[in-house]
């Protein structure tokens, strides 16, 4: 049977870092409210569009499979914070690759979108549609930070992580999978005024960064992560302790505790980045395979569960056999451009746009 392995990954952060003592300078914060309340330390402020660094991830993740943008058949690019609403980001992505021809198209499903991408590629390849997909969870959360809102402001940060899957007839890849969503509570956290339903032009600055009840979205986040990963482990007929490595959405450390206590993980078995990068959205995961690999977290044949809960409320998680090479075929120089700019200099348009509280 045919199954998808991934067989590279990368990533792509950019260099201008916004600490919690940064933002204790412009908002009533402290180090130790969100290093305590959500384990965040730091997170990244782009100075690029999501497409670039969206490619930049997919150089890397392509050098590690040995593959060529050419030998691609679908790109698909999961992010929430699409560089345009037409053409896609993954249009983009595709031009600078160079990857002419192939599918491409962006995936919403907010910080469960990777796991959303990582199902929709593996059952193309399973399909027999796909042989090649690069599957990238890249953000620009930045744009749309309102620091008049503490509560949303320290949580979220930029970056891009991708894989590459391939068909393979070995027994690896996604044993068991859950995506699923509950819209009756999609208006707990949303960013609304930026779709057609209106335009920053007209609308009421309080409303048109990331509008979220934090707190039941906690609620839920903390149930159903760990609920839907339980799931996923019992339905590939793995036992929990089967389980090598927890790869959780990073959005808050008190959720991946709960998520990983669900499972039985000792600490160990868990991997945790958020304190350098903060919630990237769609692009935690992709970002925390690609550090997981590199920091040798992953042996061959381990099993790696996945799990996420965001906007929607989407949430959605996977159990995963990795394949036999936690090797990079070849490495990629690609990076991001360098600037000179700093982080509170990047994020200076929002706070003449939003204000501060
Ligand atoms: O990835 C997508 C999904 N998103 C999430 O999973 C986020 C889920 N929610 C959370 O992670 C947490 O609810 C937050 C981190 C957003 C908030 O933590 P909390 O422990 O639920 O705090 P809270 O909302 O209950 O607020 C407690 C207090 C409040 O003050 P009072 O009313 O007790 O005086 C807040 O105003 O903390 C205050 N507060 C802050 N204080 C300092 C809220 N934000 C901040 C802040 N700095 N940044």
């Amino acid at each position: 049977m045919t199954n998808a392995t991934i067989t590279g990954w990368g990533k792509a952060m950019p260099p201008a870092t916004l600490s919690n003592d940064d933002l204790a300078k412009i908002v009533k914060t402290s180090d130790e409210w969100i290093t305590t309340r959500t384990g965040i330390k730091e997170r990244r402020i782009s100075h690029v569009d999501v497409s670039d660094m969206a490619a930049v991830a997919a150089h890397h993740a392509l050098a590690a499979a040995g593959l060529v943008a050419s030998d691609l058949d679908l790109i698909i690019v999961c992010t929430c914070t699409a560089d345009s609403t037409i053409p896609s980001t993954a249009s983009r992505v595709q031009e600078i690759l160079g990857a002419t021809g192939c599918a491409a198209l962006d995936l919403n499903a907010a910080c469960s979108g990777f796991i959303y991408g990582l199902v929709v590629g593996t059952n193309m390849i399973k399909a027999g549609t796909n042989s090649k997909v690069l599957i990238v969870g890249a953000e620009k959360l930045s744009y749309h930070l309102n620091f008049a809102d503490r509560s949303t402001a320290v949580l979220f940060g930029d970056g891009a992580g991708a894989v590459i899957l391939e068909a393979t007839e070995d027994d690896v890849g996604v044993l068991a999978s859950e995506l699923g969503l509950d819209g009756d509570a999609r208006d707990l956290l949303a960013i609304e005024v930026t779709g057609t339903k209106g335009t920053r032009q007209s609308a009421d600055p309080a409303q048109s960064g990331i509008v979220m009840n934090g707190q039941e979205v906690f609620r839920r986040a903390v149930t159903t992560m760990g609920d839907s990963a339980v799931r996923v482990v019992e339905e590939s007929g793995l036992s929990l302790g089967d389980v090598d490595l927890l790869i959780p959405h990073q959005a808050n450390s008190r959720i991946i505790d709960a998520t990983a206590r669900r499972l039985k993980l000792e600490p160990a078995k868990v991997f945790v980045n958020i304190g350098s990068y903060g919630n990237t959205s769609a692009a935690t995961i992709p970002v925390a395979i690609a550090e997981a690999v590199e920091q040798g977290r992953v042996e061959p044949g381990a099993v790696i569960v996945f799990a996420a809960f965001g906007a929607g409320l989407s949430w959605a998680a996977a159990a995963l056999k990795w394949g036999d090479r936690v090797e990079p075929v070849s490495t990629s120089d690609a990076a991001l451009p360098t600037t000179d700019k700093t982080a509170m200099e990047l994020i200076q348009p929002n706070i003449d746009f939003f204000g501060l509280a």
